[in-house]
């Protein structure tokens, strides 16, 4: 086979990636390890970004988001009973829209159906090959076939656990690191949200945050040591840590019920460099990892697939590869931002196991400067709604 961009994994940023190559006019396969209903099923990332609405629109999948999508105006920060809002249409002009990575996907993989794209699932041992050189290809089983693709670029949008990242050779690459002593109990419920916006909350045991999908559908977390097993988390044990975590007038009217999804996530901060190896380009997940804790990880494989296909639209159309050679440093500039964003948010709302009272001390005076600061806040909705690109 033959194509201009084998994209290696159907995730958000593979999809899009794809989606917005094959509107251009430019030809893409990608190969992706498993199954679509394996992929839809991931309970993932829930706030976009209006950049990532934008890209989203600019890629023909925006309609649904539009109608069931739901735009949120601010969100709230509490410690104990101190609720702050932070208004980001006030402070910025601009809103970010409630709609869930698992709809994102599945708006992706019906336009990519109407368009023809050729998504391969299932495929197994993809091997990027002469990456470094002027004639990439891609090795790949696929229903019991060893196959392969000739190519001119590569992306690797295969996530965290993907082979893209570890095809450039070791000693080329350096990773930066922050692995956090806790992760994300997080559970779905089919009952209305705790509160109209989200709530970040900190509190004596622990941090928690009330999220939703929809006016019937909730997306709560509680903050658990790592050793922590989910089978050791019943449905009422849960709703307990919640409600002593969130402020007292929320929980005298919040609805309790069965979850339907109930998993932890672990939080580590990760960035590998460099982006690009030859003709192979890393992007999201593959690159980079994020604490979940600014809702930055599918905004920020978003944006970089917004550099990236221009770059590779310039450079497979026209032969332009200024952008491809631009990539790597003008996606990690972003990146680098919005780490620093959502490691300084973990650190401000998480009880660090083993912290002194000096600490927690921190987390107050944050909270409480917060709620006395009209800066303070307009920096933190800034970097909330996303920076710019
Ligand atoms: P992925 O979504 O990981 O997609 C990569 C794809 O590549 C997968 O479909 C995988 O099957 C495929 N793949 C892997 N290896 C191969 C291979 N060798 N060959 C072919 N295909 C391969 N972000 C938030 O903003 N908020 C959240 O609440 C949130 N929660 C999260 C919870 C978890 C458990 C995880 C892991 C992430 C979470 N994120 C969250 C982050 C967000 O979901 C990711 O940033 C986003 O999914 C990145 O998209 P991606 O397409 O780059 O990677
Ligand atoms: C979610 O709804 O899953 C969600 C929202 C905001 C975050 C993280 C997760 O910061």
């Amino acid at each position: 086979m033959k194509t201009d961009v084998v994209i290696i994994g159907g995730g958000p940023s593979g999809l899009l990636l794809s989606q917005l190559l094959n509107r251009a006019g430019v030809a893409t396969i990608v190969l992706e390890r498993t199954g679509r209903a394996r992929v839809l099923s991931r309970i993932r990332a829930g706030v976009l970004e209006q950049g990532t609405v934008r890209m989203l629109q600019e890629a023909g999948v925006g309609e649904r988001m539009a109608r069931e999508g739901h735009p949120h105006e601010g969100c709230i920060f509490s410690d104990d009973d101190l609720m702050v809002r932070i208004d980001f249409k006030e402070l910025t002009g601009k809103t970010v829209m409630v709609y869930g990575q698992t709809e994102v996907t599945t708006d992706l993989y019906a336009a990519q159906d109407a368009i023809g794209a050729t998504i391969l699932h299932e495929v197994a041992d993809v091997v990027i090959c002469d990456a470094d050189s002027d004639a990439p290809f891609v090795t790949f089983t696929h229903e019991g076939v060893q196959k392969r693709i000739d190519c001119a670029y590569v992306a690797g949008c295969d996530g965290f656990h993907g082979v893209s990242r570890k095809t450039i050779p070791q000693d080329r690459r350096r990773e930066f690191e922050r692995v956090y002593p806790f992760g994300w109990l997080g559970i779905l419920s089919r009952t209305p949200p705790a509160h109209e916006e989200l709530i970040y909350a900190n509190s004596a045991n622990g941090f928690a945050l009330a999220s939703m999908r929809n006016e019937m559908l909730s997306r709560y977390y509680v903050q658990v040591p790592l050793t922590d097993k989910v089978e050791e988390w019943s449905d009422d044990r849960f709703w307990e840590r919640l409600t002593s975590c969130l402020p007292g007038d929320v929980v005298k009217t919040l609805v309790t019920g069965p979850s339907i999804e109930k998993s932890i996530a672990p939080l580590r901060s990760f960035v590998s460099e460099p982006l690009r190896w030859g003709r192979l380009f890393l992007v999201g997940d593959a690159a980079h990892i994020v604490p979940p804790t600014g809702a930055k990880g599918l905004n920020l494989a978003v944006s970089d697939v917004f550099y990236l296909h221009e770059a590779l639209i310039a450079a497979v159309k026209q032969g332009d590869t200024r952008g491809i050679d631009g990539y790597a440093a003008r996606a990690l500039a972003r990146i680098w931002k919005a780490m620093r964003f959502s490691w300084s948010m973990t650190t401000m709302l998480h009880h660090f196991e083993g912290e002194d009272g000096f600490a927690g001390q921190m987390r107050k005076a944050t909270l409480l400067h917060l709620s006395q600061s009209e800066t303070a806040r307009r920096d933190l909705a800034e970097n909330y709604i996303g920076l710019p690109y």
